[in-house]
């Protein structure tokens, strides 16, 4: 279905203004945005306008109680200009696996779908080629309705963002596994992408960052024993030749690069366990030697090779090696996305 979406056309693209050797993650936006307003107990006709500021009422619920959770996806272009994005199904669905935790109405997918197709080919400039390049997509939805008392809005507001952005380098990595703050408690929000998890994160963080350490490796919030996952990538430990990751539950949110990680092993025949992981396990395994490698998985860096990480007063550094996992999957994920490989799941979308 087309479905209909007003557009109201930017008068002049920014884009010539933009230095795009030299982005930094995040800071720059596109020509547009999509917005889409839910008011009188329906989604209304969406707009496509130049980005720009937002007007809200100061009592929107969204400043007050936290009522807003959001996406974060990529668009990629390969050689001959053709535009994907890759498993956009997965981040729809999730949205709505937000959305409903948070009490908020679930977004049509012919909405979704057809604005993030409108929008990019409105963006398609901004879209560099090259491996590496790409446009990073914020989907979003915020309470708008002005009234604070303390329940479910009836207005929102769904909206799409866009920002350019190079590879991503998060720079080195070490880690900290969590002992006395959590990310999530169970029966909470942990697996929603809702935007308090991550305000929770910031001051925890800051603590890790004054001791040397870039993120923290949440661990569950009654023993901390188990190590469930990280700021905002999932997490991944190499023993011997083994993969592990930690099952989700409803603390941990279901990563679409975690999912495509577990079935790349697969199909590569490379062991990987799928299973409750020990800081007591890592901990001897790093050890004894057994311990290869810790990696994040997450949109913004496809994988991210973890160098070390300090338990207690234990400091470990992992081994330096060649043939990781973690090159192996980013590179297999990043032909996929790129165009430049076979698609054996259908993973890529084309826009
Ligand atoms: C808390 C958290 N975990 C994991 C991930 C990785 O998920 P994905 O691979 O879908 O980007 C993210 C990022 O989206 C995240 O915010």
């Amino acid at each position: 279905m087309d479905l209909d979406i007003n557009i109201q056309p930017i008068k002049q693209s920014k884009i010539n203004t933009i230095d795009f050797d030299n982005l930094t993650f995040g800071n720059v936006f596109s020509d547009y945005m999509f917005e889409c307003d839910f008011v009188d107990g329906k989604w209304q006709t969406p707009v496509i306008k130049p980005y720009g500021p937002l007007t809200l009422d100061p009592s929107a619920r969204v400043f007050h109680y936290g009522q807003a959770v959001f996406e974060g996806m990529k668009a990629f272009k390969d050689d001959n200009d053709a535009l994907f994005l890759f498993r956009p199904d997965e981040s729809f669905k999730r949205i709505n696996t937000s959305a409903k935790r948070l009490a908020i109405p679930e977004f049509p997918e012919e909405y979704f779908f057809n604005g993030l197709k409108k929008l990019l080919h409105l963006e398609t400039e901004w879209i560099k080629k090259g491996k590496g390049n790409s446009l990073y997509i914020r989907p979003f939805v915020i309470a708008t309705e002005g009234a604070i008392s303390a329940s479910p809005a009836n207005q929102y507001k769904f909206m799409i963002i866009c920002s350019p952005s190079q590879a991503y380098y998060a720079g080195e990595v070490r880690v900290i596994f969590a002992q006395e703050y959590s990310r999530a408690a169970s029966g909470g929000v942990g697996f929603a992408k809702a935007a308090g998890n991550y305000a929770a994160q910031f001051y925890p963080t800051s603590l890790a960052h004054k001791k040397g350490y870039q993120q923290i490796v949440w661990t569950d919030a009654s023993s901390h024993e188990f190590l469930e996952e990280a700021g905002t990538m999932n997490i991944f430990f190499r023993i011997n030749d083994t993969l592990i990751t930690a099952p989700t539950n409803d603390r941990i949110l279901d990563g679409i690069t975690r999912k495509s990680i577990i079935q790349l092993a697969k199909d590569y025949n490379i062991d990987i366990e799928v299973r409750r992981v020990s800081v007591s396990e890592i901990k001897e395994a790093a050890r004894n030697g057994s311990l290869k490698e810790i990696f994040g998985s997450g949109t913004a860096a496809v994988v991210n090779p973890i160098l070390g990480f300090k338990h207690s007063d234990d400091v470990f550094e992992l081994p330096k090696i060649t043939d990781s996992f973690a090159s192996f999957f980013k590179e297999k994920l990043t032909n996929i996305q790129y165009n430049t490989s076979e698609d054996p799941h259908g993973w890529r979308y084309k826009v």
